[in-house]
């Protein structure tokens, strides 16, 4: 789903940064002051236009959540949706995010989400992988003891080699599932953009959680 550029994205940026942390590395190890609270930090990469994640932290006040997202144009999206629900505990970054350990301490996380994470099928581009094992020694560091990752994806092969990566990485699989919709899992209560698209087309959703 390619997007339109938005005319003048800085200045829009600017006009809507009530939830937007401009510098996300000048926050590490500090993430609970920018929340101003204790409660555990749960990140999203590459959140898309936001749905999934603040459904979450409409669910969840006592739980916070810090989302990345590349694309300005595509985060402008999730800014505007923030501020029509005025929540208290989310904020988002436009950030291209390549090794996570410029942005949170060792333990700071309490969990990860990966949806639909873009599959880059050729090979020699595996390393851009968000599942790729360079990013899961990054997420494994910045984890908590018995912190999770959970990842969604329509995609068979990036499943399969998402799920390579995380057995070969010595994660402990808790659920997996090739049809996600068609099981009583809590994971399918919150949707992504693109999880209810490929589910309109009849495609089903694979799914997995591991614990670090
Ligand atoms: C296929 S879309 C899925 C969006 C959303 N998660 C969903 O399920 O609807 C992948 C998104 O991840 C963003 N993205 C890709 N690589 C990224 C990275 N390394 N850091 C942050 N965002 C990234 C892209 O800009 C794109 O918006």
């Amino acid at each position: 789903m390619r997007q339109r550029k938005v005319k003048n994205e800085e200045e829009k940026l600017a006009e809507h940064n009530l939830f937007l942390v401009e510098s996300p590395a000048e926050q590490k190890g500090k993430w609970r002051e920018v929340f101003g609270n204790e409660n555990d930090v749960y990140a999203e990469f590459g959140c898309g236009k936001g749905q999934f994640i603040l459904t979450l932290a409409e669910q969840n006040p006592d739980r916070n959540y810090i989302a990345f997202e590349g694309s300005g144009t595509i985060v402008l999206r999730a800014l505007q949706k923030a501020e029509e629900r005025g929540l208290k505990n989310i904020f988002f970054t436009k950030e291209y995010v390549k090794d996570v350990s410029d942005y949170f301490e060792a333990g700071e996380l309490a969990g990860i989400y990966l949806n639909f994470s873009d599959p880059w099928p050729k090979d020699r581009h595996a390393k851009r992988r968000l599942t790729h094992g360079r990013y899961l020694d990054g997420y494994r560091r910045i984890l908590k003891e018995g912190g999770c990752i959970e990842f969604k994806t329509d995609n068979e092969k990036l499943f399969a080699f998402a799920s390579e990566e995380f057995t070969n990485n010595g994660m402990r699989i808790l659920e997996v599932t090739e049809d996600l919709h068609g099981t009583a899992l809590p994971a399918k209560a919150a949707t992504t953009e693109y999880e209810d698209k490929f589910r309109s087309e009849g495609k089903k959703i694979k799914y997995c959680k591991v614990q670090v």
